[in-house]
């Protein structure tokens, strides 16, 4: 196994410069202006951050807690935390002044830095909001309206997986059910084998949805990563034979895409990507981008916040940029975070592959110490992978679950999200609970080693999900 210094010590000497990143509108503000972080140019030192720098990042991090759960909230490093700060006073000294001269191009160059990260041909085509719930919310907001006015007919089909994240799961049927659309669930298997099991289900639930070619399929909602369990879905794949099979609009729900998966949104090639800045990008709480596909005029520039203000009308981005008075330091940090990611070796794509390379290792490590298994196979997952957990625990259902991540984060210090697999018919001493393992670059393999010895601790004592019942 690898030892801590192997897992961190990986960054190499480089001379790193994020040439062309950033917008014009930085060019001129720096000249005089007085924004946080007008005057940055990306000129990175080819100094690369120390494992003691890392800690320090995060040192707000509460030491008595193994916190391998990055996937359900992310992590924001102090020096974002600062620039964040820096904004937010800089509203509270001229409110006028940063509503009315700042906000904007602030906001703009955010989404250029974002457009350029994620291959989209511009900043026009990237919106900033508040997280990936709302992203889907303006998707399926305009989705409905097909039905409302017409354009879709009632029993036209949305498919979306089963695994699909529980709230917008929840605004598929308040908006476009509700609005006339048969919903059509693709049932995944879990343990899963390889990507050709999904795209056979995908197939046979479009085949569902489309009813012999009766039905049109109005929308396909595809998760990038999935949450629960986590799963990396082939969506270009996916995406393809949505085409191949006339389906109206794909939009992939990916939460846990920028800096957890490769985003390339063009080689994707769906209508709609949303990914979150604050749980794998380094953002505070809360944003997100969602970028559209520029689409025939013909088809209207009819995609709205569901947040009505003063933009409205104007497209999607400028509607977004002022949804009403609220914080939008989240959305101004990207030059920031783009900054705290040149000081890795390889920047986001480094951060990436040795999460990706140290979250399987830890995988394998806890199922050899407890004699279960992985999830997925390692090429089907980014920087979060699903283990076994011993059969023993009795695992009985969802609230055993839930309550034995409770038990490990009051009375051990351990943060993980526990999934409950149903055993199938007939299955019998079956693993029927799966941690999911996050790892991010403050993690340290100790925290692995915690989560190891408590649940070999409960095998070898007797304990059982029982317990914590009543
Ligand atoms: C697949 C997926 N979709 C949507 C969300 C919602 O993200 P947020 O709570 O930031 O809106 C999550 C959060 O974990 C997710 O995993």
């Amino acid at each position: 196994m690898a030892s801590d210094d192997s897992l961190h010590h990986q960054n190499h000497h480089h001379n790193h410069t994020l040439n062309g990143l950033h917008s014009p509108k930085e060019e001129e503000g720096a000249k005089g202006g007085e924004e946080p972080n007008n005057n940055k140019r990306f000129k990175l030192s080819s100094k690369l951050i120390t494992p003691e720098e890392i800690q320090s990042e995060f040192s707000h991090h509460d030491p008595a807690v193994a916190r391998i759960n990055n996937g359900s909230f992310g992590c924001c490093p102090q020096s974002v935390i600062a620039a964040q700060r820096r904004w937010q006073l800089h509203y509270y000294r001229q409110p006028d002044h940063f509503f009315l001269n700042c906000l904007k191009p602030a906001i703009l160059r955010s989404r250029t830095l974002v457009a350029s990260l994620i291959n989209a041909p511009s900043a026009d085509d990237i919106s900033l909001v508040d997280n990936a719930t709302t992203a889907a919310a303006i998707v399926l907001q305009h989705a409905a309206w097909s039905f409302h006015e017409g354009r879709s007919r009632p029993g036209d089909a949305a498919v979306m997986l089963h695994y699909a994240y529980g709230a917008v799961k929840k605004s598929v049927h308040a908006y476009i059910a509700r609005a006339g659309a048969r919903v059509v669930e693709v049932a995944l298997p879990f343990p899963v084998h390889s990507p050709a099991d999904i795209v056979a289900e995908f197939r046979r639930a479009l085949d569902l949805a489309r009813d012999g070619g009766a039905r049109k399929v109005r929308l396909a909602v595809i998760d990038h990563v999935t949450s629960m369990p986590a799963v990396v879905i082939p969506v270009k794949e996916l995406v393809k034979i949505c085409r191949e099979e006339g389906v109206d609009q794909v939009f992939v729900d990916a939460a846990h895409g920028i800096g957890c998966v490769d985003v390339d949104v063009q080689d994707i090639g769906a209508d709609f990507y949303a990914s979150n800045l604050h749980k794998w990008f380094f953002c505070p709480p809360a944003v997100a981008f969602l970028y559209c596909r520029r689409r025939p005029s013909s088809q209207g520039d009819d995609l709205h916040h569901p947040v009505v203000s003063h933009e409205y009308g104007n497209g999607l981005a400028i509607e977004s940029a002022w949804i009403g008075t609220r914080d939008y330091s989240p959305q101004l940090v990207v030059p920031e975070v783009m900054e705290f990611l040149a000081r890795f070796d390889g920047g986001i794509d480094g951060i990436k592959r040795r999460n990706h390379e140290a979250v399987v290792e830890m995988g394998r490590m806890l199922a050899n110490a407890w004699g279960t298994h992985l999830g997925c196979p390692p090429e089907m997952c980014g920087s979060m992978i699903m283990v076994g957990l011993p059969a023993c625990l009795g695992i009985e259902g969802e609230d055993d679950a839930l309550r034995l991540r409770t038990h490990l984060r009051d009375e051990f210090g351990v943060e993980v999200p526990i999934y409950f697999r149903p055993p199938k018919e007939g299955e019998v001493g079956v693993v029927t609970g799966y941690a999911r393992i996050s790892y991010q670059v403050y993690n340290k393999v100790e925290d692995y080693h915690k989560f190891r010895d408590v649940i070999s601790r409960f095998v070898s004592d007797g304990f059982t999900c029982a317990l914590l019942s009543g």
